[in-house]
C-alpha cells in the first residue's frame, strides 16, 4: 500500500492481477514478521487472520485508486478468506464482471472431506471507461472443437477454467506460483500490448514475467526481501515479447463491417485511435491488429485509411 501510494499515480494502471497472501497461518504468523530472514519460509509474508478484513480493504482501495477508468482487476482467492475480499470489493466503486472458478490438479489430499481443488478468480472493472475485452484474441468465432464440435471460443470463455499448476523440478520457485497459462489468459483477454499490468503481491514475479513476455509493461510489489531480491535479478532475463510466438493464432473471422462504405467520420476515428495507441509505444502491427477488432474492418483497409490520411 505504501509502495503504491509512492509510485503509482491515480488512474495509471490498465490491468491488475493479484493473488494476495491467504491469511490462514494462525499462530505461526509472528515468525513471518520477524526481521531475521532465516525465519521467512519460502520468502512468503503472511497476514494475521484477524487483520485480514482491514488488510483486504486497504489494498483493494489502493487498487481501485490506481486503476484507470475501464481498467480490469482479477483477484485470485481461496475460499477461507473469500468473504473478506468480497466485502472489501463491495466497499469500492468496482463492478463485478465474472466470478470465475479455477480448477487445478493435485489439491491437498484429505480423507474425511472433499478434496479442495479450486480457487476463485474475481474479475472486476473500474467504471467510467471502456474495459478491454479481446473476445477473439485466442480463438476465432468459427473455430470448432474437433471432437465435440462445440465452439472453441465459447469454451475458452466459460467461467470455469481447467488449468494445471506447474511443477518446476529443481528450480527455485515460490510455493504458490501461478501457472503461466492462467496469467496468459487473463492478460490476453484484458489488456493490449504496451499496457501497464500491476501485481500488488508479486511472489515469484510470475504476473510481471508473463506480462513482459507478452509485450506489456509491468509493475508491482513484494514485501519479502528474500523473494524480491532473488526475483528482481531473474526478471531482467525476460525478453519483452518472447511469449508472443508461443501464442496460437486465432482463425480470422469475417470482419463485421467489411464491404461497407467508409465515411469521413470513421476515417477521423481511425486516425485518432491510431495516434492514441501509438502513444503506448506499441508497433504499428500491434496497433492495427487491435483496431481490426475495434472497427470490424480488415487490416489492410485500416492501413490504407492511415496512409491516405498522412498523404
Ligand atoms: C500468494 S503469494 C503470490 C504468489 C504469486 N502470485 C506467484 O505467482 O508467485 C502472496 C505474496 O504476497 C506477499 N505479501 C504479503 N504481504 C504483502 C504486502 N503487504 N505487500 C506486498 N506483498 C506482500 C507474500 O510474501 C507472497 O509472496
Amino acid at each position: 500500500m505504501e509502495g503504491a501510494r509512492k509510485y503509482l499515480p491515480d488512474n495509471s494502471v490498465d490491468l491488475i492481477i493479484s493473488d494476495p497472501p491467504y491469511g490462514i497461518a494462525g499462530d505461526t504468523l509472528h515468525k513471518h514478521y520477524n526481521r531475521n530472514e532465516s525465519l521467512v519460509l519460502d520468502g512468503y509474508v503472511e497476514v494475521p487472520a484477524d487483520e485480514y478484513p482491514a488488510f483486504s480493504l486497504a489494498w483493494i482501495k489502493e487498487a481501485e485508486r490506481v486503476l484507470k477508468p475501464g481498467g480490469s482487476m482479477y483477484i485470485i482467492s481461496g475460499y477461507s478468506n473469500l468473504i473478506h475480499i468480497l466485502n472489501a470489493l463491495q466497499n469500492t466503486s468496482l463492478q463485478e464482471v465474472n466470478h470465475i472458478i479455477w480448477k487445478y490438479s493435485f489439491g491437498v489430499y484429505t480423507r474425511k472431506k472433499y478434496i479442495s481443488s479450486h480457487y476463485h478468480i474475481l474479475y472486476y472493472v473500474k467504471p467510467g471507461g471502456h474495459p478491454v475485452f479481446n473476445t477473439f484474441s485466442r480463438y476465432g468465432e468459427m473455430e470448432k472443437n474437433d471432437e465435440s464440435k462445440g465452439s472453441l471460443n465459447y469454451q475458452d470463455r466459460e467461467d470455469v477454467w481447467f488449468i494445471n499448476k506447474e511443477y518446476k523440478h529443481g528450480k527455485i520457485k515460490n510455493k504458490n506460483e501461478l501457472p503461466t497459462q492462467l496469467l496468459v489468459k487473463m492478460i490476453q483477454y484484458s489488456s493490449n500490448e504496451g499496457d501497464l499490468v500491476c501485481d500488488f503481491f508479486l511472489g515469484s514475479f510470475s504476473t510481471a514475467k508473463v506480462a513482459i513476455g507478452l509485450n506489456r509493461r509491468a509493475c508491482g510489489f513484494e514485501k519479502s526481501s528474500v523473494a524480491f531480491n532473488y526475483q528482481i535479478r531473474e526478471i531482467k532475463k525476460i525478453v519483452p515479447g518472447s511469449l508472443i510466438p508461443t501464442l496460437r493464432t486465432p482463425a480470422a473471422r469475417k470482419r463485421t463491417r467489411q464491404g461497407e462504405r467508409i465515411t469521413e467520420a470513421e476515417r477521423e476515428r481511425v486516425t485518432q485511435r491510431y495516434s492514441e495507441l501509438k502513444t503506448k509505444k506499441i508497433t504499428q502491427k500491434a496497433a492495427l491488429s487491435q483496431m481490426v477488432e475495434e472497427f470490424g474492418r480488415g487490416y489492410w483497409s485500416l492501413l490504407r485509411i492511415l496512409q491516405q490520411a498522412s498523404g
